[in-house]
């Protein structure tokens, strides 16, 4: 047996192996459990006892001539194993990076910040959720006036809504700033509104506000004549309409000519060739004086504009929902602006 185990012993130590796959042939030839040291060991019961001692001890020889060996092995091709996992492939293509792409919604709000911009505006935005001083009483909306009811509104509580108009932000600035004013105020706004393919419960708007000694109607009318010559083109056709907001006084709404039939009549204009696009007027001196600006002294004019419909309009969008479901293929269809 001895003789056997001598053998064995320098078989292993010969034994050339060259990488992983040849040490596992080599692990489950000698040291597994149905392997030929666990074979050895059984014939080892079998042997008479008093040749037990020194055999024993070729026996272990054996076996720890086959582990060092495996075990010295293991740390070379196991760690050449590692680094070809884990080495880089240099001549695969690379990831491509897809780029985002900008919300049509904003990139019409930038056109017309960039606008205003031209024309000595700072741009100031504010909180959505707002007491009722900022987004009504300050504003000239006296307790329980039916004017609040123009606006239907989220209230959190008695004393806080979701803002209902960004003309909450122009209370803000004449609290903060004094004259001249002049500031364009974009953000989002909340309605209690059912959400159809018209008309979402938010949407985004931008104000703007002008205030100095001796501003007056002809002032905006200049300003909202310049904004619709840069955005939409030269003799761009325009209109003014006397309406009513509590904080203007006088007040009027601005139509521009159809963006898709160019005043001649279509459906979206309701085949007046006519579109609304913003409301406007002097401020009211009211406002003026509770914000702290004495009306004697300086006058202004404030303007406010709804973003979605003339957004949809210049991208042909016919449904209000899809500029806030945040689907890819909507919105990658942007991704050139
Ligand atoms: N806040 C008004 C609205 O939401 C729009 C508006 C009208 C804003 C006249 C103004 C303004 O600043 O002067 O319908």
């Amino acid at each position: 047996m001895i003789e056997k185990l001598k053998q064995v012993i320098e078989e292993i130590k010969v034994l050339s192996i060259n990488n992983a796959d040849e040490l596992e042939v080599f692990r489950i030839k000698y040291l597994s459990r149905k392997g030929i040291i666990s074979d050895l060991f059984e014939l080892f019961k079998s042997i008479p006892n008093d040749q037990k001692k020194e055999t024993g001890k070729v026996m272990n020889e054996l076996k720890q001539t086959a582990e060092i060996k495996y075990n010295e092995l293991k740390v070379v091709f196991g760690d050449q194993q590692k680094e070809e996992k884990t080495a880089t492939d240099i001549s695969l293509p690379g990831e491509p990076i897809y780029l985002g792409s900008r919300h049509p919604i904003y990139i019409f709000q930038n056109k017309v910040l960039d606008v205003f911009r031209k024309l000595g505006f700072t741009i100031a935005e504010g909180p959505e959720i707002e007491d009722d001083w900022h987004n009504f009483s300050g504003l000239n909306f006296p307790d329980n006036h039916p004017a609040r009811d123009m606006q239907d509104t989220f209230f959190i509580n008695k004393d806080y809504s979701l803002r209902t108009h960004c003309t909450s932000v122009q209370v803000r600035i004449m609290e903060n700033q004094s004259p001249p004013i002049r500031v364009v105020m974009p953000g989002r706004v909340y309605r209690n509104e059912a959400i159809s393919a018209r008309s979402h419960c938010f949407f985004h708007q931008i104000d703007g506000v002008y205030i100095d000694k001796n501003v007056s109607f002809a002032d905006l009318k200049q300003t909202l004549y310049f904004f619709v010559k840069e955005l939409f083109g030269e003799d761009y056709g325009i209109r003014f309409r006397p309406s009513y907001f509590p904080f203007t006084e006088p007040s009027a709404e601005m139509d521009i000519a159809c963006i898709i039939c160019k005043g001649t009549g279509c459906n979206v204009c309701k085949h007046t060739g006519w579109l609304e696009i913003l409301g406007c007027g002097m401020i009211d001196p009211n406002v003026l004086q509770v914000n702290g600006i004495n009306p004697d002294e300086y006058s202004g004019f404030a303007f406010g504009m709804g973003v979605e419909r003339t957004t949809m309009m210049l991208y042909g969008i016919k449904d209000i929902r899809v500029l806030s479901q945040n689907d890819i293929r909507f919105l990658s269809q942007f991704s050139s602006q």
